[in-house]
């Protein structure tokens, strides 16, 4: 039996030296990489505030003054729509005291913090500061807010924490060009769910690249499809942050034969059957589907839990369809079973590796991209791999 105690160097490379050989007699990670405190905070520092992540599609922020707010690994935000349309990003904490300013969601006519009333706009700018005026050593200029990093592709905003990080476009490679035939700038958002997980978000994210447990964790709903082919990311083919597997099937997974579908979408002959499934480093899970497009972001809220938020989207002529909501909810409703399945899985998962005792898990060829997505993982917080 070995004792599965986070060690104190918990950073030595020597132990991750099994994770490192070929799938087949490789080790998985150490279950301490699922609970410890240490290496989460490495994963904040070398993944999630180093990489491109997803908050969600544009819609969520439609006209100016509309805001939201997001805990991002322990960083409190504040996403708004300005007059000029564009979306901004700020650090949700006051230049002056160090305040929350907004909570929850909503519209605003300028950025208010509650404690002493300063007033930003919605470019971070500092304008009005009540019952204190400029002087020699206190200037409005010198308090803005800090902002963050944001672009968008496919509909979806996508902030980077890190300044020197390459574009969004450039990050993403050849994904967007992959991914052109589904249009997804011209998609409707139709609905984004959340989920509290209590497991660490790694957990999740090899499940979503795992097709070996469709048929056990999803045995009377996802399995009603019989996959004929899986295909494996394969780095040297595609360029760009990001990890993928095609899951070939007739059809659509989003609901059983007998009940009503939503229409296909305009897509080439090749792509016409099953799903295209990319995980964009660092927090993102999409689904490029034959009748819809889906994006899940998840929140990792320290070492043993996480959030997940799925967003789904549809062309516009899909959502305006008379009989829609009757359609897509009960897509939700299937949706929502399966994602239930997954959620428990990664819990119990979670329970499992909590213990000092344990052993090494092993892969097998149907949970390779898992061990795929470990490598990288090690690399950046192990190893020194640039982002
Ligand atoms: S902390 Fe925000 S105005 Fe004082
Ligand atoms: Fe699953």
């Amino acid at each position: 039996m070995q004792d599965m105690r986070e060690p104190e160097d918990i950073f030595n490379p020597r132990h991750y030296d099994s994770v490192h050989r070929r799938y087949d007699e490789a080790h998985t990670l150490p279950a301490w990489c699922y609970t410890s405190k240490r290496f989460y905070d490495r994963e904040r520092e070398r993944i999630f505030f180093k990489f491109w992540n997803c908050i969600g599609h544009h819609t969520r922020v439609p006209n100016p003054g509309d805001y939201f707010t997001q805990m991002f690994c322990g960083v409190p935000l504040i996403v708004v729509r300005g007059k000029d349309m564009k979306v901004r990003v700020f650090i949700n904490s006051c230049p002056h005291r160090g305040s929350e300013m907004l909570e929850g969601e909503g519209n605003c006519k300028m950025i208010k913090c509650p404690y002493h009333a300063w007033a930003f706009d919605f470019e971070g700018k500092l304008y009005a500061t009540p019952l204190i005026g400029e002087t020699d050593t206190f200037k409005m200029g010198d308090h803005n807010l800090v902002e963050i990093r944001l672009e968008t592709w496919a509909g979806f905003m996508w902030i980077n924490f890190d300044p020197d990080a390459q574009d969004l476009m450039s990050y993403l490679g050849d994904l967007p060009q992959r991914t052109a035939p589904w249009k997804t700038d011209e998609m409707v958002c139709v609905s984004r769910r959340e989920w509290p997980v209590k497991a660490n978000w790694k957990l999740y994210m090899e499940n979503f690249s795992d097709g070996y447990h469709v048929p056990f964790v999803h045995q009377h709903t996802l399995n009603f499809k019989k996959v004929s082919k899986r295909d494996f990311h394969d780095p040297t083919r595609y360029l760009g942050n990001y990890l993928m597997h095609y899951t070939y099937f007739d059809g659509t997974r989003g609901v059983r034969e007998h009940q009503k579908k939503l229409p296909q979408l305009d897509l080439p002959e090749e792509l016409k059957v099953g799903t295209f499934f990319p995980v964009v480093h660092a927090n993102t899970m999409m689904g490029f589907a034959i009748d819809m497009v889906s994006a899940t972001e998840i929140y990792p809220d320290g070492p043993e839990n996480c959030t997940l938020v799925t967003s789904n989207l549809v062309p516009k002529s899909t959502a305006e369809l008379p009989d829609f909501e009757e359609i897509y909810a009960q897509y939700l409703e299937n949706g929502n079973v399966v994602r239930d399945e997954d959620v428990l899985a990664a819990e119990r998962q979670q329970k499992g590796l909590s213990s000092r005792y344990n052993t090494r898990g092993c892969f097998t060829p149907q949970d390779k991209l898992v061990h795929d997505y470990n490598l990288w993982i090690l690399d950046r917080v192990v190893g020194n791999a640039a982002p």
